[in-house]
């Protein structure tokens, strides 16, 4: 049970990378089947996120903590002519995506690998060194190391790139008992929603001389922002 998982996630060592693709792997082992179907329901503005890809030809997209692949699923459909690469820490959910990309007949068109995406190297020898589009869809609430995650993307966009991210937000304009017990049932899932995450990415864009743009969705259930990278530039932290 996925419960029964002693949580020591908070450091990027090798035991607590083990640790977490166990504990995702225990999370999703029965859900991966049934993720999609459910979801689609509370995961609200992941097809905001594909429709403002905007990818142009040949185009290269990462996404960090891919799941079941939906994502890239959704968005090679829609932009035939791009190249996808995802990476997830849970080789469950892995599993599920190879299945859902080959029967969509995508296998030639959407890569994946097992990784930590706290690691800067999780997406070596994809091909690509850099990506066009970086993405993180209901993520970055799952990792407990979520700014080194943000930071392992931001090293990847490519010049001209964009970082989009799409998450949980703090339910500012609902009512406080909808968020609370929202929050209570997402912890349930070793889901949190980052208070800091607008903050961090504002630090990060600074850092990399990056435009953001940043919004709550749905009366702040959901948050959603851009960071674009410019052509050149030289990042005061990585
Ligand atoms: C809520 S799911 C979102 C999946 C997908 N992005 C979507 O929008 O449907 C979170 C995913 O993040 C993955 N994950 C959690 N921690 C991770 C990490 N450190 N590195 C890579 N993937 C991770 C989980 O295994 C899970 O597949």
């Amino acid at each position: 049970m996925a419960g029964s998982i002693c949580m020591s996630l908070t450091d990027k060592s090798p035991a607590a990378t083990a640790e977490t693709a166990r504990l995702m792997d225990a999370v999703y082992r029965n859900q991966r089947h049934f993720y999609d179907l459910t979801r689609k329901y509370y995961l609200l503005g992941r097809d905001r996120l594909i429709d403002r890809l905007q990818l142009p030809r040949g185009a290269t997209v990462l996404e960090l903590g891919c799941g079941t692949g939906r994502n890239l699923i959704a968005a090679a459909k829609r932009y035939p002519d791009a190249r996808y690469f995802g990476v997830d820490i849970s080789e469950q959910m892995l599993e599920t995506a190879r299945h859902n990309i080959a029967r969509a007949g995508l296998s030639d068109r959407i890569t994946l690998r097992q990784g930590d995406a706290s690691d800067p190297a999780a997406a070596d020898g994809f091909g690509p060194d850099a990506f066009d589009r970086v993405i993180y869809s209901y993520t970055l609430s799952m990792i407990p190391v979520w700014r080194e995650a943000l930071k392992a993307g931001m090293a990847r966009l490519a010049p001209h790139g964009r970082l989009s991210v799409v998450d949980f937000g703090q339910q500012q304009r609902l009512p406080g008992l909808f968020k609370k017990l929202l929050f209570l049932w997402l912890a349930k899932f070793h889901v949190s929603p980052r208070a800091d995450l607008q903050r961090e990415l504002e630090q990060l864009s600074e850092a990399y001389g990056a435009g953001l743009e940043a919004s709550g969705l749905y009366r702040g259930y959901a948050f959603y922002a851009e960071i674009s990278r410019p052509a050149g530039y030289s990042p005061a932290t990585k």
